[in-house]
């Protein structure tokens, strides 16, 4: 199978940026323990900071990748562009927090993208990526 990862605004700091809450390890370094996991998918991954761009990767893999896990970090909380974009394509989208938003600001407990999502998956940390390529994997 085809996934891919799509991380948003802030995620390429991951381990360096609010360790007590985001952990201490980079996404890079999860993604090679992840690709070992699952030798036998296709494991993509785009970061970006930038609304628009996250919207095109969206569009590029919509209509013929088998999933997409998407932290789109804060703009899960403000884009209806990212909401339109999820309606938009074709591949189930797995919505994913690293942390777990709904025991954080009471501004992180609304997500404009979670009605077009598959599933939301928060709280967990970073296995909250390999849980939800697990869904992904099995749904077919
Ligand atoms: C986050 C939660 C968001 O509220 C925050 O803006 C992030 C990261 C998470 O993975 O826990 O950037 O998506």
């Amino acid at each position: 199978m085809k996934i891919q990862i799509i991380n948003g605004p802030n995620l390429n700091l991951l381990g360096k940026r609010e360790p007590e809450t985001y952990g201490s390890e980079s996404f890079e370094s999860y993604l090679e323990q992840l690709r070992a996991r699952y030798p036998e998918h296709h494991l993509a991954y785009f970061q970006s900071n930038v609304e628009g761009e996250l919207i095109n990767m969206m569009h590029q893999v919509g209509f013929d990748y088998d999933g997409i896990v998407l932290n789109a970090g804060a703009y899960t909380h403000t884009s209806v562009a990212l909401h339109d974009a999820i309606a938009a394509i074709r591949t189930p989208v797995v919505e994913v927090h690293i942390s777990n938003v709904y025991a954080r600001e009471t501004f992180r407990h609304s997500s404009l993208i979670t009605a077009k999502c598959a599933g939301l998956i928060t709280g967990f940390g970073l296995e909250g990526y390999a849980m939800a390529i697990g869904f992904l994997t099995r749904r077919k």
